[in-house]
């Protein structure tokens, strides 16, 4: 096949471009600064995070997968307790229930949205059920007011859904607590690892704050067994300058959506829904064919980036064969098999959707 101008599945570098100079200022104000960890720049990241996603407050931590296990042990979840999670999502999802002395207990999620709905939910729940993880799959927003009607709480895995919006808020705004991921390639990346936890709970927020500081408030008293996880100064100074750019990103990734809707694209696989009442800032655009890998291998013989996710869903991984066990998740079963990943960025444009779209329909004809 004669090979088009490539399309790389994720474009982080491109919308950087215009904000390098004032990156390389605020990075050079911390080295003027000499303060690394737990500087103004982390405490006023965390109110301006606060204040985008409208939770009372943000705390900086390490990555999305200490984020996780944090906020749990802040909403009181420990040994002996159930929290229930999709097995299609990032295997951190799952991983960071374990360290909580908690059991995953895994759920089914909707093929046509990839996330959970409240009867997936509702079929995993026990009496032992602590929690639920409401992750925000690929950007989409978990319908969580319809959850916790089911009366439990619920923390939302948000690290694919920086700068999406619902009708009942944004994503970090929804449950009881809510957790970021600034790895390179999210929405909102930073240049190495980072992450933030979001709630409205005085409560939660306090503990969080302790447990990701060694369980201490002064490094005196050690309250709690935590953790030291904490975003820098760096990064956060960096994830500053990006946080204004977030919604006008968010608007990038659905009109790329939208390029490829008129492309005609879902004439030839099946195109991701939002959830009903949902505007997802697209993270992953991963659409489905029972040929997903023959698709793949088309795209990357014509230049183009593509990757099918979480083949191995969570409840069949080795290391969580014992939390796993015995889970019928047909749904889950069928997204792994079926999904595929194809370009998606805040500046993907018409050409690039019809050139991805020309090779998909050209390969599923086939
Ligand atoms: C859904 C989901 N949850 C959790 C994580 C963990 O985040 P991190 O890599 O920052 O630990 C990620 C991303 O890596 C993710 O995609």
């Amino acid at each position: 096949m004669l090979r088009g101008v490539p399309v790389a599945l994720f474009d982080t570098r491109t919308p950087l471009v215009p904000l390098r100079d004032e990156i390389a200022a605020r990075v050079a104000e911390v080295l003027d600064g000499g303060r690394f960890i737990l500087g103004p720049n982390v405490e006023a990241f965390e109110r301006e995070l606060a204040a985008h996603v409208g939770a009372r407050e943000a705390i900086g931590v390490a990555n999305g997968t200490d984020a996780i296990t944090i906020a749990l042990r802040a909403m009181g979840v420990g040994p002996g307790d159930e929290v229930v999670v999709p097995s299609f999502t990032f295997f951190a999802t799952a991983e960071a229930v374990v360290p909580t002395g908690a059991r995953p207990v895994f759920c089914d999620i909707d093929l046509d949205t990839f996330c959970v709905t409240p009867d997936t939910v509702r079929a995993a729940l026990t009496p032992r059920t602590a929690a639920v993880i409401a992750v925000h799959l690929f950007g989409n927003v978990a319908p969580v007011a319809a959850i916790e009607a089911l009366g439990v709480p619920v923390l939302e895995d948000a690290a694919q859904a920086a700068g999406s919006t619902s009708e009942e808020g944004r994503p970090g705004a929804l449950g009881s607590a809510a957790t970021f991921s600034f790895f390179p390639s999210k929405n909102l990346g930073a240049f190495g690892d980072g992450g933030a936890i979001t709630t409205s709970d005085p409560g939660i927020a306090e503990r969080a704050r302790m447990l990701h500081f060694h369980g201490s408030h002064d490094k005196q008293t050690h309250e709690l067994v935590g953790y030291n996880s904490r975003l820098d100064e760096l990064q956060a100074a960096i994830l500053r300058v990006q946080l204004p750019h977030l919604d006008g990103w968010a608007a990038g990734r659905r009109a790329a959506a939208a390029h490829y809707v008129r492309s005609g694209l879902g004439a030839h696989v099946a195109l991701p829904s939002a959830v009903a009442g949902s505007a997802p800032a697209w993270h992953l655009y991963v659409v489905r064919h029972a040929r997903a890998d023959e698709l793949g291998a088309a795209l990357v013989q014509g230049g183009i980036g593509t990757r099918g996710y979480y083949r191995t869903p969570m409840h069949r991984q080795p290391a969580l064969a014992e939390h796993g066990a015995g889970a019928r998740l047909p749904a889950t079963e069928e997204a792994a098999r079926t999904n595929l990943a194809i370009p998606m960025s805040p500046v993907l444009s018409a050409a690039q959707a019809a050139e991805v779209a020309g090779v998909l329909a050209a390969a599923a004809s086939a």
